[in-house]
C-alpha cells in the first residue's frame, strides 16, 4: 500500500530495511526509479527451481550498490547476488575473509532499494555460519531482517548440511556453493580450480547432494571441470549455477565488474567481457578533467539562472576570464 509524505511516496507498514523511498525530485542519480516505476513481477524461489526442467537457464550477476542493481535488474537478470566478493571488488581486499555481516547488510539494503524483479541473494560472510547451525540461523535471520535479502548463500558441502537444514526449517531459502569456495582460499593455497581427479570430483558431488538433501534451492558450482559440473547437475534436482564450470549448469553467474570490463587488469579466463566500461570511464573522466581545466565545463546550460540576467559570469582560474 502506498502512502504520501512530504515530497516522497513510501510503502505504508513496511519494516525499515524494506522501505523504498521514492523522492519525486532527486539529486546525485539516486533514490529515484527514473520515472519508470515498473511494477515487475518478482522472481520467486519456486519459479527458480522450476527453471531446472522448464528453462531458460538462470542468469545471475553480482551487484553491491543501488545504481548497479537498478541497471542489472532492468536488464532482466533472474537473481542478483550481493557476494562477499565485495571485499575484493568494493573494498580492494585480497580475499573475502574480512567482510563482516554488518557490511553485507549495508550493501544488501542499498541493492534492495533498486530491485524490482530479480530475486535477491546475500552471501553469508566468513565465520558468520561455520561455528554452529544455531549461529548460521541467527546470521541468516539478520540477513533477512537487516539486509533485506530474500535468501542466503553459504559455502561448503557435507560439513554445512546441518546448518542449511536449520536455516531452511526457519523458512529462509538457502543457496549452496561448492567447488572453489573462496572462504577456504588458504586451505586451497590460492584461488585454484577444484575437482580435478575422481576423488575430488566425488567429494564435490557428495557435497552438492548433501546440501540439496538439507533443503538448498540452488547450488553455485565454482571453478570445476565442466564434466564434473555436468555430473553434479545430473545428480541433483535443484538448479546448479556455474561460474568457471562450463555450459552444462542450469544457470550462470558472473561478477558485475568482470562482465562489464570495469577491472582493466586481470580477469579469469572464464569471464566474458560484454563491455569495456573501465576504458569508457577513464576516457570520460579524462575529458571531464580537461574541460574543467580549460573552463569549457560548466557551460551556462549546466548552471542555475543567474540573479542578474545578462551579466557575464566569470570562468575559473587560468581561463583568462576570472
Ligand atoms: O562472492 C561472490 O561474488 C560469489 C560468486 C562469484 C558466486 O560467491
Amino acid at each position: 500500500m502506498l502512502g504520501k509524505g512530504v515530497g516522497v511516496r513510501f510503502e505504508v507498514g513496511a519494516r525499515p530495511a524494506a522501505v523504498r523511498l521514492r523522492p519525486e525530485v532527486t539529486m546525485y542519480s539516486g533514490g529515484s526509479d527514473g520515472g519508470a516505476a515498473v511494477q515487475a513481477k518478482k522472481v520467486t524461489v519456486p519459479e527458480l527451481q522450476g527453471r531446472k526442467r522448464g528453462g531458460p537457464p538462470l542468469a545471475m550477476v553480482t551487484a553491491y550498490d543501488f545504481t548497479m542493481a537498478r541497471l542489472v535488474d532492468e536488464a532482466g537478470v533472474d537473481l542478483i547476488l550481493v557476494g562477499d566478493s565485495l571485499g575484493m571488488v568494493v573494498q580492494g581486499l585480497s580475499n573475502t575473509l574480512p567482510v563482516t555481516l554488518d557490511e553485507m547488510c549495508y550493501h544488501g539494503r542499498a541493492v534492495a532499494r533498486a530491485v524490482r524483479r530479480a530475486h535477491l541473494v546475500g552471501d553469508l560472510p566468513f565465520m558468520s555460519y561455520q561455528l554452529s547451525a544455531a549461529q548460521a540461523l541467527e546470521s541468516a535471520g539478520r540477513f533477512l531482517k537487516e539486509g533485506a535479502f530474500e535468501s542466503v548463500k553459504l559455502e561448503g558441502g557435507e560439513e554445512v548440511a546441518e546448518h542449511v537444514r536449520r536455516i531452511v526449517r526457519a523458512g529462509i531459502p538457502v543457496m549452496g556453493h561448492v567447488g572453489l569456495t573462496p572462504q577456504s582460499v588458504h586451505a586451497f593455497g590460492g584461488f585454484k580450480m577444484q575437482g580435478r581427479g575422481e576423488d575430488a570430483a566425488t567429494t564435490i558431488i557428495a557435497g552438492a547432494r548433501a546440501i540439496e538433501e538439507a533443503g538448498a534451492y540452488a547450488i553455485v558450482l565454482e571453478a570445476i571441470p565442466p564434466d564434473v559440473a555436468e555430473r553434479v547437475t545430473a545428480a541433483v534436482e535443484v538448479p546448479t549455477i556455474g561460474i568457471g564450470a562450463g555450459s552444462a549448469c542450469d544457470g550462470q553467474v558472473l561478477v558485475c565488474t568482470d562482465l562489464l570490463g570495469m577491472a582493466r587488469d586481470h580477469a579469469p579466463h572464464f569471464v566474458k567481457r560484454y563491455a569495456a566500461l573501465g576504458d569508457a570511464i577513464v576516457d570520460a573522466v579524462r575529458r571531464y578533467v580537461g574541460e574543467v581545466q580549460s573552463g569549457e565545463f560548466p557551460g551556462p546550460e549546466h548552471a542555475y539562472k543567474p540573479n542578474r540576467p545578462g551579466l557575464r559570469v566569470a570562468r575559473g582560474p587560468g581561463s583568462g576570464e576570472a
